[in-house]
């Protein structure tokens, strides 16, 4: 299977990519979690992306490109992938679908802004692995503690109220046009290919209708 999971930021799609790709034992690929690693190794391009991923504004089309090509050219993929942030403008959906990677199935997670303003403010990650919790909806097991490694929890510079304000304007510019992009697309025509799924609620019940999609 190779699966595009869409949608706002904090919508919550880095939660559910981990229980999908459990599921289907496919790797997910979040471009987001890839560019954090390029920002505290200090490469190059983790240079570049530093200030953009700060201010809540996308990485240029052609780094990210790069980036995925090497990724999914790797063995763990063989058998499929999971997107996880990727793509987020018709630049880069139509560049995949120019390479003639083929997409099985959109997953759509759908939440109102306002809820996402509220979440984000609770929201810690295990920088290393991209292990997502939230202070009151997830809580790690020990408080701003990481449940796998025991390391430290950290809350992501571009989480503050201002940046994911533009984080969303963005999206709703950039990456909502999206949903018609893959709604239209010949590869989602046919069966249940696209599907849409409320992210508000209890993250289990969520995972649960996920899964019955799937
Ligand atoms: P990226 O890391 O991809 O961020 P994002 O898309 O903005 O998404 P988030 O990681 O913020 O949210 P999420 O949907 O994964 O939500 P989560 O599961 O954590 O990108 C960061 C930056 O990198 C971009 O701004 C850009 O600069 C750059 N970038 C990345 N990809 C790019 C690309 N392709 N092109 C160009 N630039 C790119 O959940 C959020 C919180 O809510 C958590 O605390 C979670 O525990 C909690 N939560 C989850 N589900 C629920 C629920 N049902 N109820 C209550 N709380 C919940």
């Amino acid at each position: 299977m190779q699966i595009i999971l869409l949608g706002a930021p904090g919508a919550g799609k880095g939660t559910q990519a981990k229980f999908i790709s459990d599921h289907l034992s496919i790797p997910q690929i979040s471009t987001g979690d890839m560019l954090r690693a390029s920002v505290s190794k200090g490469t190059e391009l983790g240079l570049k992306a530093k200030v953009l991923m700060e201010k809540g504004e996308l990485v240029p089309d052609d780094l990210i490109l790069d980036l995925v090509k090497d990724r999914i050219s790797e063995k763990d993929c063989a058998n499929g992938f999971l997107f996880d942030g990727f793509p987020r403008t018709l630049d880069q959906a139509n560049a995949l679908k120019d390479k003639g990677i083929k997409i099985d199935c959109v997953i759509e997670i759908m939440v109102d802004d306002d809820e996402i303003i509220q979440r984000m403010s609770g929201r810690r990650v295990h920088t290393a692995s991209g292990r997502t919790y939230h202070i009151k909806y997830n809580p790690p097991k020990q408080e701003n503690i990481d449940d796998e490694t025991g390391e430290p929890l950290i809350q992501r510079p571009d989480d503050n109220e201002e940046t994911v304000r533009k984080r969303l304007a963005i999206y709703h510019d950039q990456t909502s046009p999206l949903v018609d992009f893959y709604k239209k697309s010949s590869l989602v025509q046919n069966g249940n290919k696209y599907i849409e799924v409320n992210g508000v609620g209890d993250i289990a019940t969520i995972q649960e209708q996920i899964k019955k999609a799937l």
